[in-house]
């Protein structure tokens, strides 16, 4: 049996990135990560039982990275420069700097990585960073796979729209001149900007998605720090925000802000009472009624597809090479936080975080 392909998992927060290679079941093994956030490389350690380098990436020498022989990068980098809220700068943005210092150490390293996997928010596909990033590998003979995809299309009842890039080197056995004739027309395809948004790439599959009661604990969960504060519902009843019921099909995605006070673009909040008269967004007595909570720290887990323990959904046929329909993970280790990590932590960590099983089925169907 061939070695497991060595990983360097960069901006690692709660190893979402691992957890999806574990999912894919890929031979490979993460060598090191890295991440600046104390509170999250501390869950990290947790769970995986090896600490992220806290070192920021921006100082990272060819060296450093040399030394670990990786053949496969994994990257999820802050996404604030490609959002609104983070006021669009781009690659002006210092948040931005450790990806660009990543991009320009690539042609400085004696063997780069074979494979680079990348997630960001929607946007990234429109900015500067990707483009210097796409010209990068380009030029160092990758070939790029571009997609924005959603968990609610592979069966998963949660919008959270992403940027994903697969790129894999080519081999010098890879650039006969047949090949080469495909190689420039794939390359002149992502130097536009071809990006798939249907799953799998050839033809959308309708997979089934599940009612979000497979996913809550207790649908009229009472634990009282899981309910959203009157003060806050009252203050904010002039917005609309995102309410559930146990038998939706949808939620919306889960930011950082969310158990917050930010309730409209945080995430989707459970009703837990049902009445029979609908409820009027101009009376906020009307949304008091319905007993609003936040969806748990292990909710949103599971709706991000983390291994959790004591969790099924219906059977499921597995197949190598096709695309799975969604079925909650179970490989080891599973998705714990240290009892010092308080709510908003978590919360604030699993917003950040992303969906591990649509990182799996991208890695297993197009990186590997
Ligand atoms: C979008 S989050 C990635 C979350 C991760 N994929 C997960 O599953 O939790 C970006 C991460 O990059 C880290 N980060 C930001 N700037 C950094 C830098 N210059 N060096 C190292 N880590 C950095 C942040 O602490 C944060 O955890």
């Amino acid at each position: 049996m061939s070695d497991p392909i060595r990983c360097l998992e960069f901006f690692s927060g709660i190893g979402g990135l691992h957890y999806a290679l574990n999912i894919a079941e890929i031979p490979a093994t993460v060598v090191c990560a890295f991440d600046v956030n104390m509170i999250a490389n501390q869950v990290y350690e947790y769970n995986f039982g090896h600490a992220p380098s806290n070192k920021t990436i921006e100082r990272l020498t060819p060296k450093d990275i040399e030394k670990f022989k990786a053949d496969c990068w994994l990257l999820s980098p802050p996404c604030q420069p490609y959002t609104q809220g983070g006021n669009m700068k781009d690659i002006d943005d210092p948040r931005a700097q450790a990806l660009v210092h990543l991009i320009d150490l690539l042609p400085k390293l004696d063997k780069p990585p074979t494979y680079l996997f990348l997630e960001n928010v929607k946007n990234f596909e429109e900015s500067q960073s990707r483009a210097k990033l796409v010209q990068m590998l380009d030029e160092m003979n990758y070939q790029v796979k571009e997609c924005l995809l959603s968990p609610i299309q592979f069966g998963i009842p949660n919008h959270r729209l992403r940027y994903y890039m697969m790129a894999r080197r080519r081999s010098s056995i890879d650039s006969s001149s047949v090949q080469q004739q495909e190689t420039e027309q794939e390359e002149s395809s992502v130097i536009q900007g071809e990006i798939h948004t249907k799953w799998p790439f050839t033809g959308e599959y309708q997979f089934e998605v599940p009612e979000l009661c497979q996913f809550i604990e207790n649908a009229a969960n009472e634990d009282l720090q899981y309910r959203v504060p009157e003060k806050d519902i009252i203050k904010r009843h002039k917005f609309r925000f995102d309410i559930v019921r146990p038998s939706d099909n949808r939620t919306s995605c889960v930011t950082k802000a969310y158990g917050s006070h930010h309730l409209q673009t945080s995430g989707s909040l459970i009703q837990t009472q049902y009445l029979d008269v609908k409820h009027d967004w101009s009376d906020p007595k009307s949304l008091l009624e319905l007993g609003l909570r936040f969806l748990s720290p292990k909710e949103i887990s599971r709706l991000h597809a983390f291994p959790v323990p004591e969790y099924q959904l219906q059977s499921n046929d597995s197949c190598l090479t096709k695309p799975r329909l969604f079925n909650p993970p179970h490989c080891l280790p599973h998705l714990n936080f240290p009892d010092s990590v308080t709510l908003m932590q978590r919360y604030r960590l699993l917003g950040n975080s992303l969906n591990c099983w649509v990182v799996a089925e991208l890695l297993r169907c197009e990186l590997f």
